[in-house]
């Protein structure tokens, strides 16, 4: 970006996930499968899901909270809100819409979601960048809350031992020192190949109309095979080319924070950026595959489990449906988590 764009601070995180745990032994009483398949195949234990009126929201919320809280701007400071979700509970009123009004976030600023699923934080990061980089926005909330739980195909054993809930915020505002917390950030997508993850919406034909056409199921059907096929083949590469485009060698990076969709995915970035294992955050034994959330997820945890060490850099990336794919090498300040 030339230096008449304004740079961007990381002023707080938060993350929160629900309390109910469903385990792999758990998924035994849905169909025939093993902790030791699951264990093997994804690293996943244990997912987390919401239960009775929880919703995503909830989560948002509580995510947003926090993130405010360790940015020290108030509700009435924020002047955008973008939600990435790609399962949120209503289509509309949005994520962003609702956060907005739970959290008393004037009612004249935009609030918007968009979709780009697990690589949705990415996205959101760079929408803001360029907000505030022009100046028509100074502080804004990025919301990433899904409630995967609701649209996974629970008779699907492909599928549904992967995903789980949870939610994410980051609240990014203008840099007033001059110090970019964005060191590089790229994003990318190619629809030819959307169709190795799909979710139709669900709905029905005009009763007028014949003949009927096909109509949705609202759940998530992937090729898995084919999307672990394209992620160890684009990503770890990708990762290391956004390290480069911020004039960095790969160990000049304190720490890779993925999306955490499977532990062998995992395993292949950090076998390409040769990074020992305390440089490379992994929580998807605990929460599987929490989409766009887990980045924040990993982030927030990794401080407060002393994996990460604040005032350092890191390299976030996210992949997922679209198909998307994006990273971003940032600075983590003091305080922010
Ligand atoms: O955010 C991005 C989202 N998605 C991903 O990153 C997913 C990437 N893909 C994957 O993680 C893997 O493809 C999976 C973990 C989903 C599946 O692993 P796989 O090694 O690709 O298995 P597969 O689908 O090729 O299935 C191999 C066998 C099949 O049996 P047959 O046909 O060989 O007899 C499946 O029916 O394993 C069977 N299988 C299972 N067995 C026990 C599939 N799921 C299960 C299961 N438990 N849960």
């Amino acid at each position: 970006m030339s230096s008449s764009i304004k740079p961007l601070r990381i002023a707080g995180i938060g993350y929160c996930v629900p309390s109910t745990v469903i385990t792999n032994d758990d998924l035994t009483k849905l169909y025939d499968t093993s902790d030791e398949w699951i264990y093997t195949r994804t690293g996943i234990k244990e997912r987390r899901v919401v239960s009775g009126n929880e919703t995503a929201i909830d989560l948002g919320l509580d995510a947003a909270k926090k993130a405010l809280k360790k940015s020290g701007f108030k509700p009435e400071d924020i002047d955008c809100v973008i939600s990435a979700s790609s399962a949120p509970p209503q289509l509309y009123p949005t994520m962003a819409c609702t956060i907005q009004d739970k959290l008393g976030i004037p009612g004249n600023i935009p609030a918007f979601d968009i979709t780009a699923a697990c690589t949705g934080l990415i996205y959101a990061l760079q929408i803001a960048r360029g907000f505030i980089g022009i100046g028509i926005y100074k502080t804004i909330l990025i919301l990433a809350a899904d409630n995967n739980s609701k649209i996974t195909d629970w008779n699907d054993r492909g599928t549904s031992i992967l995903f789980g809930d949870g939610a994410g915020a980051m609240v990014v505002t203008e840099a007033l020192d001059g110090v970019d917390d964005i060191l590089a950030l790229n994003m990318s997508a190619n629809g030819t190949i959307g169709q190795l993850i799909f979710t139709d919406m669900p709905g029905q034909n005009c009763p007028l109309v014949t003949p009927n056409n096909y109509v949705g199921d609202g759940k998530i059907h992937m090729n898995g095979k084919e999307v672990y096929k394209f992620a160890v083949t684009t990503v770890p590469k990708y990762v290391e080319e956004c390290i480069a485009s911020a004039g960095m060698k790969a160990e000049d990076v304190d720490y890779l924070i993925p999306h955490q969709a499977n532990q062998r995915i995992i395993e292949a970035i950090q076998s390409r950026l040769k990074y020992s294992d305390e440089k490379v955050i992994s929580n998807i034994k605990y929460y599987g595959n929490t989409s766009a959330a887990s980045i924040p997820i990993a982030l927030g945890e990794g401080v407060e489990q002393g994996k990460i060490r604040l005032g350092s850099t890191a390299v976030l990336c996210g992949f997922g449906a679209g198909m998307t794919w994006g990273a971003a090498v940032v600075r983590l300040r003091e305080g922010i988590c």
